[in-house]
């Protein structure tokens, strides 16, 4: 079925100028950017949208990553979106990524690792309502 997903370009990104890179990518995936926006976030905000690892080692480096410099934040169409994207994405840890993936090409490392997408449907609906109004997507 045709699903929404949210998506993340982060900062390693916009730092070496790889938005439209990786723009391409989604789309000649088959996934329609419906809703898109350049933000820096806050740390309040990325600590927001980072609740479930607030446990985590990584958590204190992880919120300091994603608000060193701006990201895109992205709503994402398609069919089966939010695993037709994970697809794209490939594995967390770059260096585990499938050849031809976003994370295998263009990430760093896992923290620094280019993107985000959501992993389930009510984590996309949650994800997509803390960076859109309604009016901002446009499918
Ligand atoms: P993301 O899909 O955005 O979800 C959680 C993020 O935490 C993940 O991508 C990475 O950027 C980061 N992350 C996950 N594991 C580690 C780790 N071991 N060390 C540092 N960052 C990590």
């Amino acid at each position: 079925a045709v699903q929404r997903t949210f998506s993340i370009l982060k900062p390693d990104v916009t730092r070496r100028n790889l938005t439209g890179a990786v723009n391409a990518r989604i789309e000649a995936a088959g996934l329609r950017i419906i809703a898109q926006k350049r933000v820096h976030m806050t740390r309040a905000q990325a600590e927001t949208f980072y609740g479930v690892h607030r446990e985590r080692p990584f958590f204190g480096e992880l919120v300091e990553m994603m608000t060193a410099a701006p990201v895109v934040v992205q709503v994402l169409e398609g069919e089966d979106a939010i695993l037709a994207y994970r697809a794209v994405m490939g594995a967390t840890n770059p260096e585990k990524a499938d050849a031809g993936t976003i994370r295998k090409d263009f990430a760093i490392s896992m923290g620094e690792n280019s993107v985000h997408g959501s992993d389930a449907p009510e984590t996309a609906a949650q994800e997509i309502a803390q960076w859109f109004a309604g009016n901002e997507i446009v499918g």
